[in-house]
């Protein structure tokens, strides 16, 4: 059995990993191959697509798996509050250390430490991590000997390191440091091949839980399923699984039983404000464009609809931290039709 987050799901697939598609498979592949040297992994990838259970896999797989596994989430704690969490802390250093304590990163000891959302630690804190990662050794915060420690560092992000560099809120040498073998984990929406997959494994395990029969998915329901955008990737496909089955005594998992979002139905309040904002946002347009665009050669509706069609890749770029396949996925135009219109918007650099 494997123990994720919230619920223990029998072990199946890889290490607790379901789909074969291509990009898994080479997640995979490269899970394995890393997982015998003692490098630094850096996983990125939206919330929701698997890093926890890779960085668990890539431990197991390790020549230290007998070691301890140590998750740390630094987006959870206060900066000193995960600096005594990391390092651990000696009696009086401030006023509730009471007694000594000994950090994540000792508890790490002969295994490995896996440094959740390093994204939130503060550039502070980013310092000491650098002189870990570099010369393996700290002190406890208050003292002034110096801790020696053995293990593998893994660390996840789900926001783009890159852009958080340029905006002065990621260390450079720090990130060098945890790149060493990046693995990205690929969001639900590019992988919608391995969907049919997980949607039978989460029908399997939740009928298991609640002891009832595992319904059969329609073919509607996975073809439903496929287009939506999953933006809580498998996260989002377990939880409206786990919903289905609790909710329902019948056979079949049909598609009348997925959120309303997810057919495409969105809630009555969210399609009529987007409505208003749209049809003002076209109001200032239309005005705006009467005065800039009278003279221009285009002509006032084409001069919209690119600067809208401009504003739409440079947000979906933005979202999909630059990465172009996904943004044509997402903006469900061709890729190379993408690529011309990045050129012409002038967009390169928000491209990768
Ligand atoms: N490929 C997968 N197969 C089965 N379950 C998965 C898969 N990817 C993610 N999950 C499940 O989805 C949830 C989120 O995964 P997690 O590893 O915590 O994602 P992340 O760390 O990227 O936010 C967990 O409950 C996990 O078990
Ligand atoms: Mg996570």
């Amino acid at each position: 059995m494997v123990t994720t987050n919230d619920k223990t799901l029998s072990t199946d697939g890889f290490h607790g990993m379901i789909g074969q598609g291509k990009a898994m498979s080479e997640v995979y592949r490269l899970t394995e191959q890393v997982a015998k040297s003692s490098a630094t992994v850096l996983l990125t990838g939206e919330t929701g697509t698997g890093k926890e259970l890779i960085a668990r896999a890539i431990h197991d797989l390790s020549p230290r798996s007998s070691g301890p596994f140590i998750r740390v989430n630094c987006g959870a704690l206060s900066e000193s509050l995960l600096e005594s969490e990391l390092f651990g802390h000696v009696k009086g250093a401030f006023t509730s250390a009471n007694e000594n304590r000994t950090g994540r990163f000792e508890a790490a000891h002969g295994g490995t430490i896996f440094l959740d959302e390093i994204n939130s630690v503060s550039f502070h804190l980013q310092v000491k991590l650098l002189r870990v990662l570099q010369e393996h050794e700290f002190e406890r915060v208050g003292d002034t000997r110096t801790v020696r420690v053995d293990c593998r560092f893994i660390a996840a992000t789900n926001c783009d390191l890159l852009t958080e560099i340029e905006e002065g809120n990621f260390r450079e040498d720090l990130y060098y440091r945890l790149n060493v073998v990046p693995i990205y984990l690929p969001s639900l929406s590019e992988r919608t091949e391995d969907i049919p997959d997980l949607v039978n494994f989460f029908l399997k395990n939740y009928a298991e839980q609640e002891k009832k029969t595992t319904l059969q998915p329609l073919q509607a329901t996975l073809d439903m399923l496929k287009t939506y955008s999953w933006p809580g990737n498998v996260r989002e496909l377990q939880n409206y699984i786990e919903r289905a089955v609790v909710l329902t005594d019948g056979n079949e998992l049909k598609v009348e039983m997925l959120p309303p979002h997810v057919r495409g139905m969105a809630p009555v309040r969210i399609g009529k404000s987007r409505k208003t904002d749209l049809s003002s946002l076209c109001k200032e347009l239309v005005s705006r464009g009467f005065n800039e665009f009278q003279n221009s050669k285009n002509g006032l509706h084409p001069e919209i609809v690119s600067m809208v069609e401009k504003e739409l890749i440079l947000q979906m770029l933005k979202m999909c931290q630059g990465t172009q396949t996904k943004t044509a996925t997402r903006l469900g135009i061709n890729r190379n039709t993408l690529h011309k219109k990045i050129e012409d918007y002038g967009l390169q650099s928000e491209a990768r």
